[in-house]
């Protein structure tokens, strides 16, 4: 399938430019700025990204791009821009002071395919410290802002470079999805192949010729990641899969049983595995949170691998993996920096090589694949849900007793965010439950001496950064007093109005 190459020098915004692509419904990969493929057949474009860094700093990143130049188009923004300067006879300095914020094209080469269409002084956004004064060989200036003189540049040829000081990938420059799908579809040649259909048609033709006749295993989590790498698998190589579901005690209340009826009603091969009782004795008395992830994520292993052992003949374990989890897990120097939930341990001595058919996939896109895949709906806007579940929504060493009291709030406060129609706008909801805890109440005539429960609710669009959801107050005292009154144990309902950064959205 055609792609497009985005090498990243570690700006922020680089995962928007694969967006911007995606939604150009041209495929895209993200690699470090010195990954770029040996085989790259199917490359149509490459781009160049932003940085933090300055290209005359000793420890700027570099490359080679004399195996592209000249046999690819490439575009790069800002230090991408820079870089090809600094590396082609052009020159870089610091520009003094940092630029930032709105511009206006002062003037625009509008005969340059790069610029087709664009309105006369286009709004862009910059974000610099230096300037290119001198422009590569053989480039001409193609546009320029009151300050900016070389904003654009572009050397021509069959495979012509462009440089762009300002970012097309941010909402600001306002005609920045147009200038990169000139540069997409009419500079590169992309056929626009890129939808859910055709991601499930060569997926499933992929998996087939990966897998052969062998057997896969699939640990499914009830999440809509797991749930599309199972439909998909399901669909490569039938009953040859075989998924495992672990029940560890702290799901919501009914999930793992619903959950369970779904699978098999997507025709499935699905052993459920209700290890509950060992998950919560072995978390008897522990407060500290990640020593309850530890816990839980050590007996996760431990039970996932002694119901795959029983898999003798299986050579593949699959997993859900979708693209935010792994840029997390990158830097820029391709160093792992954090491991990413899906990442557990692999039964070493079965020998499993990893299958995961949806790493390259944003979440939206899964979702997308899912509808495509004909899966219902319910599975498909499932909120995120933590790995450990309902243990890092109880604050305090869990019991069976705050489990249920937990359950019966989360199910109250869900039903009602689906009843009052703002489920599917939220990105993740969830109650918790302040354990240790306890204030004073009134309730008939007696006082009452329980624990609050706080209401989670964000909007976001990666769980990297969020904001706290604004549901209206009748909605939320609709839920204050059916919680109250329904939940035995509960005497209080706060609602958390805080936004990640600084806090995250799950409270441990
Ligand atoms: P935070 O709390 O870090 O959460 O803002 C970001 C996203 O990650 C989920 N999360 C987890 N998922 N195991 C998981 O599988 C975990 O230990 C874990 N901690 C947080 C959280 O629900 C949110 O979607």
């Amino acid at each position: 399938m055609q792609k497009i190459i985005i090498l990243d020098f570690g700006s922020q915004t680089t995962q928007l430019i694969g967006r911007r692509i995606r939604e150009l419904n041209t495929f895209c990969e993200i690699l470090p700025y010195n990954k770029y493929p040996e085989d790259d057949h199917d490359v149509i474009g490459v781009i160049l990204s932003g940085s933090p860094l300055s290209v005359y700093q000793d420890d700027a990143f570099h490359i080679d791009l004399s195996g592209i130049r000249g046999r690819l188009p490439i575009l790069g923004i800002c230090y991408g821009a820079q870089l090809i300067s600094h590396m082609y006879g052009g020159k870089v300095e610091s520009a003094g002071t940092r630029e930032y914020g709105r511009q206006n094209l002062q003037y625009i080469d509008r005969k340059n395919p790069l610029f087709k269409d664009f309105d006369e002084h286009s709004q862009v956004w910059m974000s610099h410290g230096d300037s290119i004064t001198r422009l590569p060989e053989g480039a001409t200036c193609i546009a320029s802002t009151e300050t900016v003189a070389n904003a654009a540049y572009c050397i021509p040829g069959e495979h012509p470079i462009f440089g762009t000081q300002f970012h097309p990938e941010v909402f600001h420059t306002l005609q920045g999805t147009l200038l990169l799908r000139n540069f997409v579809v009419d500079v590169c040649g992309s056929k626009q192949e890129w939808s859910a259909d055709a991601f499930v048609e060569t997926t499933v033709k992929e998996l087939r010729e990966q897998i052969g006749n062998d057997r896969v295993i699939l640990g499914l989590s009830g999440g809509v990641d797991s749930s599309v790498v199972a439909v998909l698998l399901h669909r490569a190589i039938g009953s040859r899969l075989t998924c495992i579901f672990v029940d560890h005690g702290m799901l919501r209340k009914n999930e793992f049983r619903d959950v369970m009826r779904d699978y098999e009603g997507l025709g499935l091969n699905v052993t459920g595995v209700d290890a509950s009782d060992k998950f919560l004795s072995d978390l008897a008395g522990i407060k500290d949170p990640e020593q309850k992830r530890k816990i839980i994520g050590r007996d996760f292993v431990e039970v996932f691998n002694a119901e795959a052992k029983k898999i003798t003949d299986a050579k593949w374990l699959a997993q859900g993996t979708i693209y935010p989890d792994r840029i997390e897990s990158l830097n820029i120097t391709g160093k792992v920096i954090k491991s990413h939930h899906n990442v557990g341990g692999l039964p070493k001595e079965m020998h499993l090589q990893l299958c995961e058919p949806i790493k390259w996939l944003f979440k939206d896109e899964v979702r997308r694949v899912g509808r495509s895949l004909g899966m219902p709906e319910h599975l498909i806007t499932r909120h995120p849900f933590p790995g450990p579940g309902l243990a890092v929504r109880i604050l305090g060493d869990i019991t069976r007793e705050k489990i249920r009291i937990l359950q019966e709030a989360d199910a109250i406060y869900i039903n009602n965010l689906r009843e009052a129609g703002l489920y599917d706008e939220i990105w993740q909801a969830g109650a918790i439950l302040l354990s240790e805890v306890r204030s004073v109440g009134v309730m008939g005539d007696e006082r009452t001496y329980e624990n609050p429960i706080a209401l989670r609710a964000v909007t976001s669009s990666d769980a990297m950064t969020a904001d706290f959801a604004h549901i209206p107050y009748e909605v939320l005292a609709k839920i204050s007093n059916e919680i109250i009154n329904k939940v035995k144990g509960v005497n209080r309902v706060c609602y958390d109005i805080s936004s990640k950064p600084p806090s995250t959205i799950e409270w441990e």
